[in-house]
Formats: structure tokens, sequence, C-alpha cells
């Protein structure tokens, strides 16, 4: 596939979107858009209505009836919500009212930042599993935590149509500006228990809440460290599926090319956001963005699709590409 950035055009906060994000509902709304979903947990932004692009497909449906949002999470009590897979593994959207980007939780009963939360419940008959005596049909309950795109490039750039995230339930993932973690709990929540994530974080104040939340998701490993120094911590991880950076640094490129070299696999994916005003204030953004997709070629990233993350960041561009390792 040819590489093209999308959503290239400035034009004003929630202006263009940019080929295919617009038309297939990925995100709608904006800033202040009448749609609320996720305004709750931050309060006032509001606005977002999700179902990512090519989101949900196929017949999930059936097996999951009756999903109701738990009483002060989510959803309002006794309010019907139907979770279904998103094309990721791993993502889901919660349809209900509103449509909202949710990860399965790994630690259920726990918010990590006071996110909402949705309890949904499957009933044997429906799920195919046996009943516990005969009779009465097992419920089992499976909790998801919301996932704000107005605080998560990730969820922004899931939501604006990302083809590939390069992370998966069982996947390592390298995760470089962990700030206090709340991005990386949905990753933690995507790669699973047979996953790890791998979060790098090098102020020691957020490292903090960061260290915190590690305490309760054991497949993240918390490193309270300069990732420009990835030697520092290279008896910690392991050969990595994908690197994710959102550092906002003028050598992010560089950074990420230092860690690729020594833990991507070959193959493996990288997912980096751009904030255009942390490498050049005075440069438009999109000369910026290309800037930086050279720079990533020359570390041997090569890029796949680029996207910007309008209507969640302004001037953000999420870059995704594969490691080839040799420059051959
Ligand atoms: C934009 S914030 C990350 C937000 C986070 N990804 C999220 O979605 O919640 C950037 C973070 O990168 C961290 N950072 C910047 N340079 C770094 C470096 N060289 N090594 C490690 N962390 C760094 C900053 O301290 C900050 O917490």
């Amino acid at each position: 596939m040819a590489f093209t950035p999308r959503g290239g055009s400035r034009g004003g906060f929630g202006g263009d979107r940019g080929g295919r994000g617009g038309a297939r509902g990925g995100a709608r709304g904006g800033r202040g858009g009448g749609r609320g979903g996720f305004g709750g947990d931050r309060g006032g932004r509001g606005g977002a209505r999700g179902g990512g692009r090519g989101g949900p497909r196929g017949g999930a449906r059936g097996g999951r009836g009756g999903a109701r949002g738990g009483g002060g999470f989510g959803a309002k009590g006794g309010q019907k919500v139907i979770i279904e897979p998103h094309r990721h593994a791993g993502v889901f959207i919660a349809r209900g009212k509103e449509d909202l980007l949710v990860t399965k939780n790994l630690t259920p009963g726990e918010a990590v930042y006071g996110e909402k939360r949705i309890s949904v419940e499957t009933s044997a008959a429906t799920s195919g599993a046996a009943a516990l005596d005969g009779n009465v049909p097992a419920v089992t309950k499976t909790e998801y935590r919301v996932w704000n795109p107005f605080r998560s490039k990730l969820a922004a750039g899931i939501l604006g149509g990302m083809e590939d995230i390069y992370m998966k339930p069982g996947s390592k993932v390298l995760y470089i500006g962990a700030a206090s973690g709340t991005s990386v709990s949905h990753v933690a929540d995507i790669v699973g228990p047979t996953g790890t994530v791998f979060a790098v974080e090098f102020s020691h104040r957020s490292g903090r809440d960061l260290i915190n939340m590690a305490t309760h998701r054991t497949n993240v490993i918390p490193i309270i460290e300069d990732a420009r120094h990835p030697l520092k911590y290279r008896m910690l991880v392991s050969m990595v599926d994908c690197i994710f950076a959102d550092v906002a640094q003028p050598d992010q490129a560089r950074i990420v090319g230092l860690n690729a070299h020594l833990f991507l696999k070959t193959g493996g994916g990288v997912v980096i956001s751009i904030k255009a005003s942390c490498i050049d204030s005075t440069a438009a953004p999109e000369a910026v963005f290309a800037r930086e997709v050279v720079k990533l070629r020359e570390e041997r990233i090569k890029p796949k699709e680029q996207l910007t993350l309008e209507p969640f960041e302004r001037d953000h561009a999420m870059v995704a590409g594969i490691y080839t390792r040799s420059t051959a």
C-alpha cells in the first residue's frame, strides 16, 4: 500500500479530517459538540461520538445480548449497552445512547484515573457456556473501561481510522512517554494477561502514578528512565512487537530509532504521535510531519500510514510504520 498522509489540509480545528476517516464514521462532533459521550470524566469537552472506522464487524451481537450499563458507570443504570469488538483485537465499542471506545478491564472493579466503567452481563444461554447447576444459567460479568480520545492519542488515532495499531492480545509493547499511565493502562487491557507493556517515563512525578498503576496491572513494567538512554533499561525489556511513542520531544524520531534498534523485532510496528509545535513551532504542521517521516525512514522505519488527530488534538499526527532493521 502506498504511503499517503491523511487529514493533512488545515481547515481549522475540527476541519478536514481527510480521506477515509470522515465518511466512515470515526469521530463526530468535536469539542463542545452535542453528543456528550466523553465529557463525563473530564468535564466540559464532550462531543465525541466514535464508532471507529469499520470498527465492529460482523455478527458479534448474538451471544452478548442484554448488556446493561452498571449503575453509576458508563451507561446510566438500566440502559442497554451492546459491546462489539472493534476491528483492532482487544479494543471494543460500547453501543448505547452514545457509542464509546472501551477496553476490557484487566482489574474489574477498579478504575485507573476516574474513567467510566461499563459492566456487561453474559448469560450461559447466550454465551454457550454450561450452566453451573443444570438449571440456573450461569451469568458472567465483564467490565469495560471507557477510553477517552481527548485524553489518549492512541484512542484518537483508533477513532480516526488507523489501519493497524501493531498490538493485540498477547503482544509485547514498549511504550515511550508513559506519563502517569492512563493510556498505558488501556494498552495493558488490550495486550491482556499474556502480553506485556514496558512503560518508559523519565518524570519521577508522573512515574509515581505509573508505578502505582502497575502494582495493580502486573503486565505493566514501569521504567523510570530517560528513553534517550535505552541501554540503562535493557535488562528489563525483552524484544517487542510494537513501539508506541508519545514523548513530545524534538528528537523523538531519534529516541524511537535508538529503542527500535535494541528492542524491536524485525517487522515490528512503530506507532508515533507527533506534536508539530514540539518539533518546530514556526513551520507548518504538515511540513513538520513530512520531515519526521524522513527521519523515521533514516531509522529504518518504513511508514505505512499517517493521519491527523483532529478533532481530538490540534496539529498532531499519528504515524505508523514497520521496522525493517536492514536498510536493503
Ligand atoms: C505527551 S506526554 C505522554 C502522554 C501519555 N502518552 C498519555 O497518553 O497519557 C509525554 C510524556 O513523555 C515524557 N518524556 C518526555 N521525554 C522523555 C524521555 N526522553 N524519556 C522518557 N519520557 C519522556 C514526559 O515526561 C511526558 O510525561
